[in-house]
């Protein structure tokens, strides 16, 4: 229905998720012949800069984060060509009056408008562009996480936006979506027959959804200390992995179809609510510590004040459908982990009888890992027979068949996850986009389980940095006969 848009404005477009990924992917993507031939870009943000200024910036921000190998002048002189800047103060009536004409004056289509400010102004920025009459069906808007510190909060901001633009013209970001990684998930179960028949309850044991960081808070403190691990991380991003983990085959790779099935996952997600978060939830806070043999500080040190925050949790979660009765999904993220690691570990029940029981061999169970980070990775394991004469029969040992894909694909060059993202938004395409149920599902979810830790008192659990969480953690898991993966 849409044309690829041939604009697009960056509103936050000096702050640090510019810089650090918005900037570089819309060079990478201009480097690569991706961009439609009129494309232009328009930054603003409150910074009194001209466009010549918000150049140099733009190119020294390319120079510092796209590796050499990468770039080139004439494509980065080509580019900065195409972009301009205009500021804007919220709620100032002139200064938007005069974006909107720059916004006239440089459109030539569709426009894309990338919201990377605050969420609390979402509501106002769009009604700010409606009156202007930048609402109009050729227009989109793309919305940065979070949205919303709960579910009250999250429908507010819906509300606000829903005001000035439909849903179909709304695409709300997780990064996580963007990831040749995730994609790549549903290309193995999709593109695949071996896999969709065993990935069920008969035949899966348990499935760990892993992101781990070694990371602290990075300066961002008064972000993250309302929010925690479990605002921050778990209730977008995992519970996407969780999503596409565990859904039904879309009929199509659709925008409703795919956002169809993962709100089905959502909706069956099985409540931890007061009389379960003792036994199915974890909050920790890393304390001092040592990540990758280097001393770092604990989180209230590094925050500057006592906090309660928690930087880790974990969870024992089930899907009450007929695919994962009684299957754990175990789910975990935090900062000051040992090592950076996002990955889906699926593991196979055990075989129904062992014949190899008088040798005293082990028969492991067979298991899947999806690696995502820091490589791309897939991994089976399987039993094999170990080399060589036995007396008592055979001798079985554990071994992996690697799908190293990042050898395989050694000659694609790594993409940031919002070239992916931009690349569909400007294109109009939503499927790796967050629809509005999907988030509002996911906070009500997470809404229960914080009720039940401040019913609970619960008080994050403190771990030192560099290692996997409180030892509770551990007990989550092994209660049930499981163990996380390291
Ligand atoms: C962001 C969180 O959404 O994701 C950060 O706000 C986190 O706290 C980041 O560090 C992790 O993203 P990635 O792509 O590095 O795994």
């Amino acid at each position: 229905s849409s044309q690829p848009a041939s604009l697009l404005v960056i509103f936050g477009a000096t702050g640090d998720l510019a810089q650090r990924m918005l900037l570089p992917s819309v060079y990478g993507l201009h480097r690569d012949g991706q961009l439609p031939p009129y494309f232009r870009l328009l930054g603003t943000a409150r910074s009194e800069l001209d466009s010549a200024g918000f150049r140099d910036m733009v190119a020294a921000t390319i120079e510092q984060r796209v590796p050499e190998a990468d770039r080139d002048e004439a494509s980065l002189r080509a580019l900065l060509e195409r972009i301009e800047y205009q500021p804007a103060a919220l709620g100032d009536e002139d200064s938007f009056a005069q974006l909107t004409e720059r916004v006239r004056s440089m459109r030539d289509g569709d426009v894309v408008f990338h919201l990377s400010t605050a969420p609390r102004f979402y509501g106002q920025i769009c009604a700010d562009l409606a009156r202007h009459g930048l609402a109009d069906p050729g227009t989109r808007v793309l919305l940065e996480k979070p949205i919303g510190h709960d579910l009250a909060t999250a429908i507010e901001i819906n509300d606000g936006v829903a005001q000035s633009f439909d849903e179909d013209r709304i695409y709300r970001v997780d990064h996580y979506l963007g990831k040749e990684g995730v994609q790549n998930l549903i290309a193995l179960r999709f593109g695949n027959a071996l896999f969709e028949p065993l990935w069920n309850a008969r035949h899966i044991e348990q499935v760990q959804i892993t992101v781990a960081e070694t990371v602290g808070v990075e300066g961002r403190g008064d972000y993250y200390d309302d929010s925690g691990a479990m605002r921050d991380m778990l209730q977008n991003h995992l519970l996407q992995l969780l999503c596409l983990t565990a859904m039904e085959p879309p009929s199509q790779f659709d925008p409703s179809a795919v956002r169809n099935e993962k709100k089905k996952v959502l909706r069956s997600l099985r409540p931890i609510g007061r009389a379960d978060v003792a036994g199915h939830s974890v909050a920790g806070q890393y304390t001092a510590g040592a990540v990758d043999g280097k001393a770092v500080p604990g989180y209230v040190d590094e925050l500057g004040r006592p906090s309660r925050t928690e930087t880790f949790v974990a969870l024992r979660a089930h899907i009450d459908n007929w695919r994962w009765s009684g299957v754990p999904f175990y789910l975990r993220t935090g900062k000051r982990m040992p090592r950076r690691c996002t990955e889906i570990y699926l593991q196979f029940r055990a075989v129904p009888h062992s014949i190899f029981a008088q040798a005293g061999a082990n028969v492991d169970p067979n298991a899947l890992v999806i690696r995502l980070q820091p490589e791309e990775h897939i991994e089976l394991s399987l039993m094999s027979k170990t080399p060589g004469l036995d007396r008592n029969g055979l001798r079985l040992s554990q071994v992996s068949l690697d799908l190293d894909l990042h050898e395989e694909f050694a000659h694609h060059r790594r993409r940031l996850a919002y070239e992916r993202l931009y690349l569909d938004a400007i294109e109009g395409n939503g499927t790796l986009f967050v629809r509005r149920d999907e988030v509002e599902c996911a906070w009500a979810w997470v809404d229960e389980i914080f009720d039940g830790w401040r019913h609970a008192g619960t008080v994050p659990k403190h771990y030192p940095a560099g290692t996997w969480g409180p030892s509770a953690a551990v007990s989550l898991t092994e209660r049930h006969g499981h163990s996380w993966r390291e």
